[in-house]
């Protein structure tokens, strides 16, 4: 089965492609690297021995996505490809509502034109935000969103669903993702956010590869065990498995209108700190890291209740948070390696 995956070249989307591959599906990528490298399209040749299809397009542009159809006959699309940093979206707010409906507007469109019948939507615990009880399952309300990054996603999950329920031929799940970290075990393909990172692991990583000078660990009086904020980590490699197991679900769905969310974490909360001290054990090294004030819009803490993707998915998280920061780890000193020889390449 071909499949269409939108955004294949960013962080969970490259790994999903994997998977994909590993599950005898083919995936086909499209990316306009916007916030992706085109040197993950080595890394997925390097994993998977050889080239996977790939379209440099932007999905909010109707000319492109309709020659891609046209061509390729896809039979599911998963749709990772949106603006993702919550403080920029503050910022700009147009430009995240415009980019990330617009595609995801569009790409239903195209796939009704199409007859394009699966849709895995890429969505995450921010339509949670600070829950009242923990773990939150998929019936916690949606609370109103704190940044316009949230909101696109709550959006989008209601543009799905009400696309099916308005009886059109397509099907759809959003998978609801907690804290994607770690990197693939093969240190091919990881994380390569752009400029200085917003989330924790790569921040961790780079401090700890000397690329930044300390972490400060974002406020320590929060109602948590030790003080910092608690979230639900999951590895990359186990997230990507997910998106299989849920175009499989929607393969064996007979119904015509077939709406669903899930969510996808270990089950675990895990704190800023445990993390941190973790990263440290696994690998076996000594972070420079300081606490410093609360970064505003964190929630206090968040982790899954997983019963749903367990039960209806057959899906749980198997790898543990050393995995992930082992990982992470490797695949940054992989990074370190890389540019330490192209700098020595382009000296001599
Ligand atoms: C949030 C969203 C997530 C979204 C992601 C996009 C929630 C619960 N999660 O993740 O759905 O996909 O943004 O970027 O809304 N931290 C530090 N120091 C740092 C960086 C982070 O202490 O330098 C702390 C943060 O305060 C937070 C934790 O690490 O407590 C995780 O932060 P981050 O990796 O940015 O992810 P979330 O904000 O949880």
């Amino acid at each position: 089965m071909r499949i269409l995956v939108t955004g294949g070249a960013g962080f969970i989307g490259s790994h999903t492609v994997v998977e994909l591959r590993n599950a005898g599906y083919e995936p086909v990528i499209i990316d306009n690297f916007s916030n992706s490298n085109r040197s993950v399209l080595d890394g997925l040749k390097q994993i998977l021995g050889e080239e996977v299809p790939f379209y440099e397009a932007d999905c909010n542009d109707a000319g492109s996505l309709n020659a891609i159809f046209e061509k390729e006959k896809f039979d599911g699309v998963i749709h990772f490809a949106a603006y993702k940093a919550v403080g920029e979206s503050v910022e700009k707010p147009l430009n995240y509502y415009d980019n990330n409906l617009g595609s995801t507007v569009l790409l239903l469109q195209t796939m009704i034109k199409y007859g394009v019948p699966h849709l895995v939507f890429s969505s995450s615990c921010t339509v949670y935000g600070q829950p009242e009880q923990l773990p939150v399952t998929e019936q916690t309300p949606r609370l109103p969103a704190e940044s316009p990054y949230g909101n696109t996603k709550s959006i989008c999950e209601d543009i799905i669903r009400d696309t099916v329920r308005s009886k059109a031929p397509v099907k759809g799940i959003s998978l609801r993702y907690f804290n994607p970290v770690g990197a693939h075990p093969s240190a091919l393909i990881g994380e390569l956010p752009s400029g200085v990172p917003g989330n924790l692991v790569p921040y961790i990583t780079q401090t700890a590869a000397g690329i930044r000078e300390k972490l400060t660990v974002f406020g320590s009086d929060y109602n948590t065990p030790d003080g910092t904020c608690m979230r639900d980590f999951i590895h990359v490699v186990d997230l990507a498995k997910a998106h299989v197991q849920a175009l499989k679900l929607l393969d064996g769905r007979q119904e015509t209108s077939y709406y669903d969310v899930f969510n996808v974490g270990t089950g675990d909360g895990h704190t800023v700190l445990e993390l941190i001290k973790t990263f440290e054990e696994v690998n076996h090294l000594k972070l420079n890291y300081s606490i410093g004030p609360r970064r505003p819009g964190d929630v206090e803490k968040i982790y899954a209740q997983v019963d749903k993707v367990n039960q209806v998915m057959g899906w749980r998280a198997e790898k543990s948070l050393a995995d992930s920061l082992r990982d992470a780890w490797r695949w940054q000193q992989k990074l370190e390696e890389k540019s330490k020889k192209e700098s020595g390449t382009s000296v001599a």
